[in-house]
């Protein structure tokens, strides 16, 4: 209680003084990164990656670190790795020499002298490690994006069959083209038109969520089934698609994959069944949150949408966001 004044001026006084503050804060900041340097001897990069604890603040500041870097040869670095990434040249095979050569490189410009700095060669090369594999896997996923549905592709065909098999085990598809698709949310009587912007990762999505995870699948299937409060699983679905590949494209998932990364044993590299589980988390959360607004109509599905995706927005800002997969198994 006593605090409460002083606390709202102090807010205040952040407030009035934030423009001058980031000012100040712009024009010292390589005056005191030279400063730390003299007296700790170490690097900004060194610092976080000692510093800063594992996961996305050390990851987010290592690449935040190498993207704000002056100097030519660190540009030129981050350039040739984005190439590599582009080129998909981190593979099972391919990474470790390049992890091992951009190291080195840094250690070259930065004066680091590794005899005496091992843990740093293993903390910087796991987020540069960790940094490029995510710039590889949105390339990889903006090539499925880009692939759209084809009826005369077998594999194509093959996955919406078995979508139909999984969220409709009871029930045989008469034909392939049918108006029995609406029941699982799509909107005509072939699929391969609602596809379009997401093209097969929106299928591919789907498919997962439905394989993996069935019996919530089915679940969230039987709710949007509701006769009052009902929506299209698949078309919603697929805009949730859209949402998870926005939100991993513009970076702001990032909290959520570098902590996700640095809790696995194995090789810490971003994949496909990464995005797939975020994607299943989405529309776990989704449905939920449809369920608790009642809504009347699908016209409110662009309201609640945007609710959703602020949420989830918000909880993505925080750096040590991570999401589980609450599975809400009911017995009804
Ligand atoms: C998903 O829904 C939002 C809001 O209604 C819309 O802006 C967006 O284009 C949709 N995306 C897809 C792929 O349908």
């Amino acid at each position: 209680m006593y605090f409460q004044p002083l606390l709202y001026i102090s807010n205040w006084l952040r407030w009035l003084f934030s423009p001058v503050y980031i000012f100040i804060k712009k024009i010292s900041h390589p005056f005191i990164k030279w400063m730390l340097r003299r007296t700790t001897g170490l690097c900004e990069l060194q610092r976080t990656c000692y510093c800063e604890l594992s996961g996305a603040p050390r990851i987010l500041g290592v690449e935040d670190s190498l993207k704000k870097s002056k100097s030519a040869k660190v540009q030129t670095l981050v350039q040739f790795l984005d190439l590599a990434a582009k080129e998909k040249r981190f593979s099972t095979t391919g990474s470790a020499q390049i992890i091992r050569n951009t190291v080195e490189t840094i250690c070259c410009i930065k004066m680091i002298h590794l005899d005496s700095h091992q843990p740093f060669y293993k903390l910087f090369g796991e987020c540069v490690s960790i940094i490029w594999c995510l710039k590889q896997l949105l390339h990889d996923l903006e090539s499925i994006r880009t692939t759209g549905y084809d009826s005369s592709n077998a594999e194509h065909e093959k996955k919406l069959l078995e979508l139909w098999n999984l969220l409709m085990p009871m029930t045989e598809l008469e034909s392939r083209v049918s108006n029995s698709w609406k029941d699982i949310g799509f909107q005509g009587d072939d699929p391969k038109t609602d596809f379009r912007g997401m093209g097969i990762l929106g299928l591919e999505n789907l498919h997962f969520f439905a394989k993996n995870y069935p019996d919530v699948a089915l679940q969230v299937l039987s709710h949007s089934n509701h006769p009052k409060h009902g929506y299209s699983f698949a078309i919603v679905g697929i805009n949730l698609t859209h949402l998870a590949y926005n939100l991993w494209k513009d970076g702001t998932a990032k909290s959520h994959i570098y902590n996700l990364c640095c809790h696995q044993l194995q090789v810490p590299c971003p994949t496909l069944l990464h995005f797939h589980r975020f994607y299943c988390y989405l529309f776990i959360e989704f449905d939920k949150l449809w369920i608790t607004e009642k809504p009347l109509t699908i016209m409110e599905f662009g309201r609640i949408r945007s609710i959703f995706e602020n949420d989830i927005r918000l909880l993505l800002s925080n750096p040590n966001c991570l999401f589980k997969l609450n599975l809400p198994v009911e017995h009804v």
